[in-house]
């Protein structure tokens, strides 16, 4: 694991695009995972500007999203579908036959499911993975106690991700209460990951998943078990991590030898 620290959100953001910004100019077709939520916003901006001011196209790119609610229309404002559509893919040059975002109105959920992890397969898998993370550890909609080798499924959300993600809505009766996520075990086989936080509320379970005990009562602790992920933070959400100057160390050597270090 990697842990790139930087002082502001938009600082985190722009670093982050500029190791997906990389990989893409190493591997034009690269297939991305993608996830929603407030966190990554500033990076898609960071992407959308790369695309329109520095050339960085698009067009041989697929993409995976992580989850959708289940239940809502692709239409519907708060769909995941709807938010990568006006937050990403509207302003870059992806086609959109190659973006792929969970279907929250699939009849057999599990059938689908299975269409999905197979779309992921004869794409050659995911090169990159984006990720957020909840306040209580999840990733995806992978909630505590989800199994370490689930895979995309259906899943009931927690009492605090939906009063999280009530913000989003009129009123927390609208929050759907299920979604289709992949699982924790299809997020592990892509062979990279860049997970992203920021903002106090996240210092505690950033602390948890970098240095804490694994457990899948912490869903994000998983990534320990991976063998190259960067994590990208801002100085509020790195506030409780105990080894931040081994971090910076890492980072600044990395910088020196012109060389990726991982831990
Ligand atoms: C949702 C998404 C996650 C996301 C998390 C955090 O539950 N399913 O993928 O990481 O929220 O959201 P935010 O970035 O808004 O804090």
């Amino acid at each position: 694991m990697r842990v790139i620290i930087r002082k502001t959100y938009e600082e985190m953001s722009k670093e982050a695009a500029l190791l997906i910004k990389d990989r893409m100019m190493k591997k034009k077709d690269i297939v991305l995972g993608l996830a929603t939520g407030s966190t990554p916003l500033g990076l898609y901006k960071e992407l959308i500007r790369m695309h329109k001011e520095e050339g960085l196209s698009f067009k041989n790119v697929k993409t995976f999203n992580l989850d959708e609610y289940y239940g809502l229309e692709p239409t519907h404002p708060q769909s995941y579908r709807y938010f990568m559509d006006t937050n990403l893919f509207n302003h870059i040059d992806i086609e959109k036959s190659n973006t792929y975002v969970p279907d929250g109105k699939a009849e057999d959920v599990e059938k689908y499911c299975q269409w999905y992890e197979e779309q992921i397969k004869k794409a050659g898998g995911i090169d990159l993975q984006v990720l957020g993370i909840g306040r209580d550890g999840h990733i995806g909609f992978n909630e505590p106690g989800s199994s370490f080798y689930s895979r995309t499924r259906l899943v009931a959300l927690d009492e605090q991700t939906i009063k999280d993600n009530s913000r989003f809505f009129k009123s927390i009766d609208e929050v759907p209460r299920f979604a289709i996520t992949m699982g924790v075990g299809t997020i592990l086989e892509a062979k990279e990951i860049i997970l992203l936080a920021n903002g106090k509320n996240k210092a505690k379970p950033v602390a948890q998943f970098i240095e804490g005990p694994i457990t899948s009562l912490v869903p994000a602790t998983a990534l320990q078990l991976h063998p190259k992920v960067t994590v990208f933070l801002d100085e509020e959400a790195a506030s409780e991590l105990k080894r931040i100057d081994y971090y910076k160390f890492t980072e600044n050597s990395s910088k020196q030898l012109k060389k990726e270090i991982w831990l």
